[in-house]
């Protein structure tokens, strides 16, 4: 994988850039769908290439562990194969999903014993399984076996925490190292920052992220119930020490302005579950605000979508039609929704990279926010 760093941009820590993988090119900043069992849900792959047309879905080792399971990936020659995306994928590597199932895991410096959410069986993750998972899986990046703490988190946990998040990266650097890639191309490990809401570990951690050398590397443990101002604090704390030369992926991020604050603090690359999670509930987002389609509000509104769209629901079909599909709960109300709301994810880093190159960014990014700081 090769990171090239066109433009900083003078007023932000704003970057574009493009990162060149086996499976194409992705141009920076980047919002990457979640496809969390290998499907972005309620669209196809067809229409996500053509009218959603992100260079990079993103899809969960915890997940494709559980189901379909490892062999039937490795049967299928691997994700891409699968599910038929040709393009390039990230796996994340399940620290996160771990750390959801709350009181169904324990964490020891080994590694994470959990109970399955789908029949209750019991596994254990390891860095070292889960290198070994996510060779199988065969996305383009794959991301270290981490900790995501929770918030609030005290301090001498998060320091702990941090240390054996630091000592399992090295573990799964060493795995890597034995482990061969199973599909002929390549797969850029990514290591991941941690380090709670502490100023001093965040520095501590992102130093030793950065002195691992990896080609890519990640922030987590943020947007996990934290004020936004005490996200963005930690996010500047951190891409100050990791390298300018690579990219830098912020995990699990988050509100279209939290992405655009977060691009000006010099991150790369997001993801979110928000976009297509919210859109099955009825909520759109548009660059004017965010809309509850289900609202008494648009029974008779026959006005598109979202005039300003850049896929064909947007102006195909009208919010009443959208809020009547919604009231009679069908599937069809649910897909419209993700399209629209990916295409607004989509066409929102797009145009910060547009503005970036032009050198307008900051003044757009100020804009941009107070316009869509708004409920319609
Ligand atoms: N997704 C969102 N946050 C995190 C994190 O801290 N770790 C991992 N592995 N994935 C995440």
């Amino acid at each position: 994988m090769t990171f090239d760093l066109k433009v900083t941009d003078s007023k932000t820590k704003a970057r574009a850039g493009k990162l060149t993988t086996d499976h194409g090119v992705i141009e920076t900043p980047i919002f990457m769908p979640v496809g969390t069992v290998a499907t972005v849900k309620g669209v196809h792959q067809r229409e996500l290439k053509d009218e959603i047309n992100p260079d990079i879905i993103l899809a969960n080792t915890y997940h494709l562990y559980l189901r379909p399971q490892t062999d039937v990936l490795e049967k299928a020659g691997g994700l891409h194969k699968f599910m038929n995306w040709d393009r390039n994928i990230l796996t994340d590597s399940g620290g996160y999903q771990v750390y959801s199932l709350s009181a169904n895991r324990k964490i020891k410096e080994e590694g994470v014993r959990f109970k399955s959410h789908i029949d209750g069986s019991y596994h254990t993750f390891t860095p070292e399984g889960v290198m070994e998972i996510q060779r199988t899986i065969g996305a383009d990046i794959i991301m270290a076996f981490d900790e995501c703490t929770p918030y609030p988190c005290d301090y001498r946990y998060a320091k702990r925490s941090m240390h054996m998040t630091h000592r399992w990266l090295d573990r799964c650097i060493n795995h890597l190292e034995k482990t061969p890639v199973k599909y002929g191309f390549d797969q850029a490990f990514f290591p991941i920052v941690q380090g709670s809401t502490y100023k001093d570990l965040r520095q501590q951690s992102a130093e030793y992220i950065a002195n691992a050398g990896a080609v890519g590397n990640a922030i987590g443990g943020l947007s996990v119930g934290e004020p936004a101002e005490e996200m963005y604090a930690m996010t500047e704390v951190v891409t100050a020490i990791l390298p300018e030369e690579k990219p830098r992926y912020l995990m699990g991020v988050g509100t279209p302005i939290n992405i655009l604050e977060n691009i000006a603090l010099g991150v790369d690359m997001f993801d979110c579950v928000m976009p297509t999670r919210n859109a099955r509930n009825g909520m759109l987002f548009t660059a004017h605000g965010s809309i509850n389609i289900k609202n008494l509000k648009w029974r008779e509104d026959f006005s598109p979508i979202d005039e300003m769209g850049i896929t064909f629901v947007d102006t195909e079909y009208s919010k009443a039609y959208l809020r009547h599909l919604f009231t009679v709960n069908e599937l069809l109300g649910k897909q419209i929704a993700t399209i629209h709301n990916l295409g607004f994810y989509m066409w929102l880093v797009r145009e910060a990279r547009k503005h970036i190159l032009a050198g307008d960014f900051a003044l757009w990014k100020d804009m941009m926010v107070k316009q869509m700081d708004n409920r319609l």
